[in-house]
């Protein structure tokens, strides 16, 4: 049975259609024949894992977990998105056992000096992730952190810990000249599409999560997902889809939508891994995301009633880790008793149905996703149903999925007013 579920609601779609165009598109993915063929590497990961570079990753897991209170991630895009997703995704408790924060995601002085404030008298350790080794925002936040780690631990080389390419970029070089332990990034695997590397798999790991299960997940995705025919294909017939209600409905506007907050941030990942794939030519979805029933109080109007330039993409999480029931109370002040015995699930389930049901009434059609559970392998399937589905849904549209050009332009800019040399 396969952990994720495609279907859709208030459209419909002629998958035969689009059924040679997928065909050779996915010829194009798997011979490396087609637009961006250099980044491709992502697509067998989940197979191709080296055994002993997992090994390492579990020991220096075990290793940062056993020296450290809190552990700072740095890095930004794809080097800190997959890992927040799998944070929250495989949730358990309220607070982690062994503390894992970010920095490097934003440039803030407030927030760098609450993150100073909050590691003082803690023992700690950094996980520096850049691919390219040059992006500012994690270069300023690792600039502080090294060297209060120098000043205060004299087995701050045992603190930190780099993830980067191979060979070329600033951290590389760092990381070579100081001894830090390393790991690699691959050359053909892009920023967003690296969650199934040591990007996402070392910090998961320190959290104490099972990569191996994440990577069982993502290899039964994949084996599910390696087919060319579009009706057996639902990463290819997602893609389909929301190209079709795009460029023939006209709607310019994807919203993701759960209805639990653990996947607030597998929303984040989806927006840039789709946002930076599709747009850019004039072209693309806007992906925009929305954390049900919380933003039914504030967004839900807008969505029932406001501009029709949207559909929904609905994830269902089949089954929750926990259940609450809801018991009767005497005096039923709060006039609830109506629900007693009923489980809080119910009743969210019930706010989806109900949800569902007046925004197609509203005229927003839904795509379905439905998730199996929140455990490793499910979330290592859904991992690779998104990055198949979007490197589907690029070649349906005719750009390159897997490049970034729109993102330097900020950057020019920046460096120029801040006369970074050769700007
Ligand atoms: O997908 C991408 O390649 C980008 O969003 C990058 O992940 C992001 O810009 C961070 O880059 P780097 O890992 O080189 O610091």
């Amino acid at each position: 049975m396969s952990r994720v579920l495609f279907n859709y609601e208030g459209l419909e779609v002629d998958y035969a259609s689009y059924a040679e165009q997928v065909k050779q598109n996915h010829a194009n993915l798997h011979e490396l024949t087609g637009k961006g063929a250099d980044f491709l590497g992502w697509l067998e990961l989940p197979i191709h894992q080296d055994k002993l570079e997992l090994d390492r990753i579990t020991e220096v897991a075990k290793k940062v977990r056993e020296n450290s209170e809190v552990v700072v991630c740095i890095g930004i895009g794809g080097s800190y998105l997959g890992l927040k997703m799998g944070q929250e995704f495989l949730r358990k408790n309220f607070t982690d056992e062994t503390e894992l924060i970010f920095a490097g995601h934003n440039i803030s002085s407030d927030y760098l000096n609450r993150l100073f404030d909050h590691l003082k008298g803690k023992k700690y350790s950094v996980i520096v992730i850049s691919k390219s080794g040059t992006t500012t925002e994690p270069a300023i936040a690792f600039r502080y952190l090294q060297k209060d780690l120098k000043n205060r631990f004299n087995d701050y080389k045992d603190r930190i810990v780099a993830i980067t390419d191979p060979e070329s970029g600033a951290l590389r070089q760092l990381a070579t000249n100081e001894g830090y332990e390393t790991f690699v990034i691959p050359r053909n695997v892009g920023g967003r599409y690296s969650v199934l590397t040591a990007v996402g798999l070392l910090g998961l790991s320190v959290l104490g999560h099972d990569i191996h299960k994440i990577l069982k997940g993502a290899a039964q995705g994949y084996y599910d997902l390696l087919t060319d025919k579009i009706e057996e294909n639902i990463a290819y017939q997602y893609a389909v889809a929301r190209n079709k209600l795009y460029q023939e409905d006209g709607l310019p506007v994807e919203l993701m939508v759960s209805y639990e907050p653990s996947l607030l941030f597998l929303n984040e990942w989806w927006k840039q891994l789709f946002g930076e794939s599709d747009g850019k030519d004039g072209l693309g979805l806007f992906p925009a995301s929305a954390s049900y029933s919380t933003d039914l109080h504030s967004l839900g109007q807008y969505v029932q009633d406001g501009n029709r330039v949207m559909f929904e993409t609905i994830i269902n999480v089949k089954k929750t880790n926990t259940e609450l029931i809801i018991e009767s109370d005497e005096r039923d002040l709060d006039g609830l008793n109506y629900l007693t015995g009923k489980s809080v699930n119910f009743v969210n389930e019930k706010a989806m149905e109900g949800t569902k049901k007046a925004h197609l009434e509203g005229h927003v059609p839904q795509l379905l996703i439905d998730i199996e559970d929140l455990s490793e392998e499910t979330l290592g399937y859904l991992i690779y149903f998104f990055e198949k589905a979007c490197a589907m849904s690029g070649y349906i549209l005719g750009v390159n999925p897997f490049d970034q050009p729109g993102v330097e332009h900020y950057k020019r800019n920046m460096f120029e007013l801040l006369g970074k040399p050769g700007y």
